[in-house]
């Protein structure tokens, strides 16, 4: 993944071992930002910065994870990430979406700037260079500027489940892109 420009001296790079920490930070914060009245607040408190640090550390630590992770970074350290990897849903791997996208954050402070387009476009260029043709996420169904910041990429809705966890069964919609070639041209400026 070639380093991309963003707005604003924001860079899209991808990312290493030392970002685990703020990436973690990352994650945790921007769950508070974007959950609170989405999520219970139970299910929004179990989520640690000390969890979120293993993880990241596990998946940017192996090679084999099958994540790769693109962060967003600015002037003063980093305010974004997106994460990708191959289709882990049978039925829209089926459908042709062999790519997903599993995560995508940026910090409120710095949304609404092209950083989340940006992202979106490195994650599609790196499934592209690793042969996926196509992607789809899942999103919450109620998170409503998530689904506008996908639909004004060209995201077409492709799929809905009721994910049950163990504080809430969630209501979740998948956005599709079937062409990942016209997503990594997509930058949207801020
Ligand atoms: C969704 C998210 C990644 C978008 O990142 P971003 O850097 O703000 O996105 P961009 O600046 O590239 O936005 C591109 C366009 O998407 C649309 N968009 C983005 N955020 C929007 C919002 N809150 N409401 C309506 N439209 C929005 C707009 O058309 C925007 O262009 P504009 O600012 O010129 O109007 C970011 O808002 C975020 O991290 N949200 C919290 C976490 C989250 O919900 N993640 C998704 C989980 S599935």
């Amino acid at each position: 993944m070639d380093p991309v420009p963003s707005m604003e001296a924001v860079t899209i790079r991808p990312a290493g071992l030392d970002d685990a920490p703020a990436i973690a930070a990352i994650h945790v914060a921007a769950w508070l930002e974007t959950y609170a009245g989405l999520l219970p607040a139970a299910m929004i408190a179990a989520l640690t910065v000390e969890m979120r640090l293993a993880a990241w550390t596990r998946i940017l630590g192996d090679p084999a994870s099958g994540t790769t992770v693109a962060v967003a970074e600015g002037p003063a350290g980093l305010v974004g990430f997106g994460s990708c990897g191959a289709q882990r849903s049978a039925e829209l791997a089926a459908d042709g979406f062999d790519g997903e996208v599993s995560a995508i954050y940026v910090l409120r402070a710095a949304q609404r700037r092209g950083t989340g387009s940006a992202l979106m476009a490195a994650l599609a260029a790196h499934l592209r260079q690793s042969g996926h043709r196509a992607a789809s996420l899942w999103v919450l169904h109620d998170n409503v500027s998530a689904r506008q910041f996908y639909e004004r990429l060209g995201g077409s809705v492709v799929g809905e489940r009721a994910e049950r966890r163990e504080q809430a069964t969630l209501m979740e919609v998948a956005y599709g892109w079937r062409d990942l070639a016209a997503l990594q041209r997509s930058p949207v400026s801020g």
